[in-house]
């Protein structure tokens, strides 16, 4: 057990969209005291009131003048796509072709996806992020190869082999039930495992038929532990194509209710392309829309219209969307976001955006019960951040007279420098300055 004291601050609610947040949403410390246990968080408190408490002789690990947050969280991010981020000019489905697919049939062999599995995760940890749900390929052996390679690091993860039986190359496409036993394998061999949970992942509509998307719902209702990761409305090219692929549902909604695959648990990526019926049809399902904002001005897709989704009660995560989000860092993620949000006339806040990195991503993953706050009896996960990594961020930071212009310039000038120290199960597991 150990202690560390620094400036903490963590979310215990939505903090709303105004410049001043909801009462009651911020826990701010100024001089902090945090205190972790076999992987948890014991205590929390000023570091003044929470000393006496404190066992003799305890460990305490001095981080004064940096600032800790919870660990972020990445609600959609395909791991098998690491190593074609920035592939130039196409949207979409042209970059689907081109791109993606040839890159995922490497995951076929085994020591090719336990190698981008371990490179991954260090990227991971190196910006922050100590929790996503995660796409692999078709092949069940890449996430095999991504669940032992969380398990090693004890990191809480949700993932999930990608379903497809049409229009992909033949190396990727599943027969239509093989690719749900090969899920049903998977999740007896992984989901539920220590910090580790199974996301039944249909890739989207048109690479899957009705069959196949009703046997995810299948795998659904047998297990409502499962969690559902998806892709919905990104692009016109394919909003077209899943209306002449699917003549009978109402709507690109309509194919994913038609196969029970809308529910609590259902993370929909982007929905850039939706109305307002599709928006309170998923809002009254509890599902969640992953906000990917630098993948949607990479593809071209658009300008996703946070305010109307909020404005349905509708929950919204934010994801980096890495092949196509060109960064994985979620404080590049939340620059994205800024400014996505400014050619709409929805500034985002530096309180919404952090809050959504941790607490609101915790929640749109019902995860909230584990991660994503600084409070006893939760997950030790953290992020150890400086603002004074960069000269500039130092210059900028030293003329900043409130918290909220300081968690502005980081979310607008910080990068994997800002993160001193990323923790997850209770122990140090990256250190910017060892690399
Ligand atoms: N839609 C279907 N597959 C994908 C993918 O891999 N990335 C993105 N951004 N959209 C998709
Ligand atoms: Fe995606």
């Amino acid at each position: 057990a150990f202690v560390l004291r620094a400036e903490l601050l963590s979310f215990d609610a939505d903090p709303g969209d105004d410049d001043t947040p909801l009462p009651g949403s911020v826990r701010h410390l100024a001089d902090g005291a945090l205190w972790v246990e076999h992987g948890r968080i014991r205590a929390v408190g000023d570091y003044a009131r929470l000393a006496p408490q404190l066992p003799e002789g305890i460990e305490i690990i001095d981080h004064r003048g940096k600032l800790i947050m919870p660990g972020f969280i990445d609600s959609h991010v395909h791991y098998v796509q690491l190593d074609i981020m920035a592939s130039f000019g196409r949207q979409l489905l042209d970059w689907l072709n081109d791109y993606t697919f040839p890159e995922e049939c490497r995951f076929a062999a085994r020591e090719h996806a336990d190698a981008i599995a371990e490179a991954f995760l260090e990227e991971l940890l190196r910006v922050g992020t100590t929790s996503a749900q995660v796409f692999g390929s078709s092949h069940p052996g890449s996430i095999d190869a991504f669940f032992a390679a969380s398990q090693r690091r004890g990191l809480r993860m949700l993932a999930g082999k990608v379903l497809m039986d049409r229009h992909a190359p033949e190396a990727l496409t599943d027969d239509t039930l093989g690719g749900i036993r090969d899920s049903e394998r998977l999740i007896a061999d992984w989901h539920g495992k220590g910090r580790l949970g199974y996301s039944v992942t249909p890739r989207f509509a048109p690479t899957s038929t009705r069959a196949q998307l009703d046997a995810a719902g299948g795998l659904l209702r047998s297990d409502p532990s499962l969690w559902l990761q998806t892709h919905l409305a990104e692009n016109t090219g394919e909003i077209a194509w899943v209306a002449e692929l699917f003549p009978e549902s109402q709507d690109y909604l309509h194919v994913y209710e038609q196969s029970g695959l809308v529910g609590p648990r259902s993370t929909f990526a982007h929905g850039i392309h939706l109305d307002d019926n599709m928006r309170t049809r998923l809002a009254e399902r509890g599902a969640n829309i992953a906000f990917c904002p630098s993948s949607n001005m990479f593809l071209g897709s658009g300008l996703f219209d946070r305010r109307a989704a909020r404005e349905a009660g509708l929950g919204v995560s934010v994801a980096s969307d890495i092949g196509a989000g060109t960064d994985l860092s979620g404080l590049a993620t939340l620059k994205a976001a800024y400014q996505v949000g400014q050619l709409r006339g929805q500034a985002l806040t530096a309180w919404q955006g952090f809050y959504a990195l941790t607490l609101g991503n915790a929640k749109a993953l019902s995860l909230e019960g584990n991660i994503g706050r600084l409070a006893e009896g939760m997950e030790a996960d953290f992020v150890v951040l400086d603002t004074s990594a960069t000269p500039l961020l130092a210059r900028r930071t030293a003329r900043c007279e409130t918290l909220a212009e300081r968690l502005f310039a980081l979310m607008m000038l910080g990068d994997d420098r800002a993160i001193a120290e990323t923790w997850a199960n209770g122990r140090c597991q990256h250190r910017r300055d060892e690399g």
